[in-house]
């Protein structure tokens, strides 16, 4: 996620007024920022490292001539943060410059093709092919549109871009693919923007650009094509009726709602990451002696998951440890033939950096998942992969958790491959299924929210819960705990089903609510022996099935029905959806801001 501005007025310089348009935009990426303006025939551009008020500072970024122009705030997840990937690209010739929100999935392809075309590359940024495309395309199409379209047609991924070209001073032209774009309509200009927050104290005419679509904007109105045929589209102009606060949260109360609805987008961006990455880990793992997994919190219970996948699919045992137990725990057996896999959405959690530093210290190969591109972990980590979710502000890990299990997940399936586990058949109907996920996710948003509020005004005063699963479900139980307690602060249990006969039961008296993970897989024939465990006690059973288990349904005072179809190792990444809102309306009816939860750090830099 990164967030993109630009701007085309009638007069004064369009430098200041995109800085102030990107710094409204700064929740969506901080990592690196830029400008281009074009004047005189030229494009002119600055960019660096850094937060926008750091790098302006630096460069003053106003001071940049003409009265067209286009910014970009970033999110790194192709190329570190560094001055070269930062955002304006531009092309051989200097003269197209182009930002970009969104993921170019086939930009390895794209570079060599273009590559062998004699263009001369100077970023690690995915970004940088779009501005080589379009160059090529200029050569044959008649306008600048033209030849933004025809380029696209190349691009797999997504994106929302903003082109502008030194030769057509007068306009930019910009597109959409499955990453917001909005156009904002002024006397004094136009705007097209990542979010309406950006232009609201400028204008509140807006036109929503939809997939597929491109538009050019000048000052003589905006005109919008479709991607594929050409062809001119009506639009229509809307009149925005929001305050600059709750634009920002996209109309959300709350920045974790916020993220827990973005979850099939964070998804499908994982799901982005090239082929290249896992190709370099899936061997380190399926060849290592020993096999760890270390994390905290939230990543550590994708971790969890994550064992019981590289079991099931991967055929590796693979140890999941706690990052601030790893060296007491298992440090005498960590050596050169073991593989450390670290996870982390900040990729600065000290505990996981120690784990991290001691096992390459003891020669050790060290893999890791991170959100945060340039952050400790990839400069750590021999491969690392970015799990692409963009800036996630509430302290509560959500859509960071299930979009590293998404990684994870396709990882497992990657060594599954090699290890011979499975078969390429199967590897590939899994892929698929995977693919399928962030589809199941937006249907499990759209069916339970309303149950879920239901559900936690009815417990929100109860003193305590537990939460229940076996096998990976296991892993979902124990994150559903872990929300519920951070921000809520109700004091948590939460236990594989089985182990709860071993003292939890001890503490169930009627009404207790008592929260089973129970998806109809390899498990739920237990998991119903356990229900039944409770049920006997008068505990309050609230369940999560397979829609139409109407055996487990009977069981329960109350459940919450998922899709059928999901595969068992892929099934935390759907189950823990329900569980996420429940703690964000329990955390909500009690009167908590669930963003900021008391006592807790997004990012928790001391060990
Ligand atoms: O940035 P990391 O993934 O390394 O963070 C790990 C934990 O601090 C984090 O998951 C924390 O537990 C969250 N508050 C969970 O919601």
């Amino acid at each position: 996620m990164c967030g993109i501005f630009g701007c085309v007025l009638n007069e004064g310089d369009a430098a200041p007024l995109v800085r102030e348009g990107l710094k409204r935009l700064e929740y969506r990426g901080y990592d690196s920022v830029g400008v281009a303006t074009v004047w005189d025939g030229k494009v002119f551009v600055k960019k660096d490292v850094g937060k926008l008020d750091e790098v302006h500072a630096k460069l003053n970024l106003d001071d940049l001539p003409g009265c067209v122009g286009i910014g970009h705030t970033r999110w790194a997840t192709h190329g570190a943060p560094e001055q070269v990937n930062a955002h304006p690209h531009t092309d051989c010739t200097g003269e197209v410059a182009v930002v970009h929100n969104g993921i170019v999935e086939n930009f390895v392809e794209l570079k060599r093709m273009l590559e062998q075309k004699r263009h001369v590359f100077r970023s690690r940024c995915d970004t940088e092919v779009i501005a080589h495309l379009i160059e090529d395309e200029l050569k044959k199409a008649g306008s600048l549109i033209e030849a933004v379209r025809r380029a696209l047609r190349e691009v797999k991924g997504s994106y929302a871009i903003a082109v502008v070209h030194a030769k057509h001073p007068d306009r930019i032209v910009c597109a959409r693919l499955e990453s917001p774009l909005v156009i904002g309509l002024s006397s004094r200009g136009m705007y097209c923007s990542s979010d309406i927050p950006s232009f609201l104290h400028l204008t509140r005419r807006a036109v929503f650009l939809q997939d597929y679509q491109v538009a050019e904007i000048s000052l003589n109105g905006v005109r919008v094509y479709d991607l594929i045929t050409g062809k001119e589209i009506p639009y229509e102009v809307q009149q925005l009726d929001l305050s600059e606060e709750a634009a920002e949260k996209s109309g959300y109360p709350h920045f974790m709602l916020k993220e827990i609805f973005e979850q099939p987008q964070a998804m499908k961006n994982a799901l982005r990451t090239h082929e290249l990455y896992y190709d370099l880990m899936a061997p380190a793992l399926a060849n290592a002696k020993r096999v760890f997994l270390t994390a905290c919190g939230t990543s550590y219970h994708a971790c969890v998951a994550a064992s019981y996948a590289l079991s099931e699919l991967g055929g590796i045992t693979a140890q999941p440890v706690i990052a601030s137990e790893f060296i007491n725990y298992v440090g005498p057996a960590v050596d050169e033939e073991t593989v450390v896999l670290a996870v982390s959405q900040s990729g600065e959690t000290a505990d996981t950096l120690s784990a991290v530093r001691f096992a390459r210290s003891k020669g050790a190969t060290v893999l890791g998942v991170t959100n945060v591109m340039g952050s400790s972990l990839t400069r750590l980590s021999t491969v690392y992969i970015g799990q692409n979710s963009g800036p996630e502000i509430g302290v509560a890990a959500t859509k960071t958790f299930t979009a590293q299990l998404t990684v994870l997940l396709r990882l497992a399936m990657k060594v599954g491959l090699r290890t011979g586990t499975l078969s390429q058949e199967s590897y590939e109907g899994l892929s698929e299924r995977l693919l399928a996920m962030p589809d199941y996710a937006a249907k499990v948003l759209e069916t339970v929210d309303e149950r879920v509020k239901l559900l936690a005004s009815k417990y929100a005063d109860r003193q305590s819960f537990c939460f229940l699963g076996r096998g990976i479900s296991s892993a979902t139980a124990m994150e559903g705990r872990l929300k519920l307690l951070e921000i809520a602060y109700i004091p948590c249990l939460a236990y594989p089903a089985g182990e709860s006969k071993h003292g939890f039961i001890a503490v169930v008296e009627k009404g207790y609510p008592t929260v089973f993970v129970a998806p109809n897989d390899s498990t739920r024939t237990k998991i119903i022996g356990n229900i039944m465990e409770m049920k006997a006690r008068e505990a309050s059973v609230i369940s999560l099935i397979e829609e139409g288990d109407r055996e487990i349904a009977e069981f329960s005072d109350d459940y919450l029905e998922m899709p059928k179809g999901i595969p068992e190792m892929f099934t935390p990444l759907i189950y823990v959806i329900p569980l996420q809102l429940l703690a964000y309306y329990i955390s909500v009816y009690r009167g908590y801001d669930p963003d900021k939860p008391r006592n807790l750090a997004k990012s928790v830099t001391v060990q």
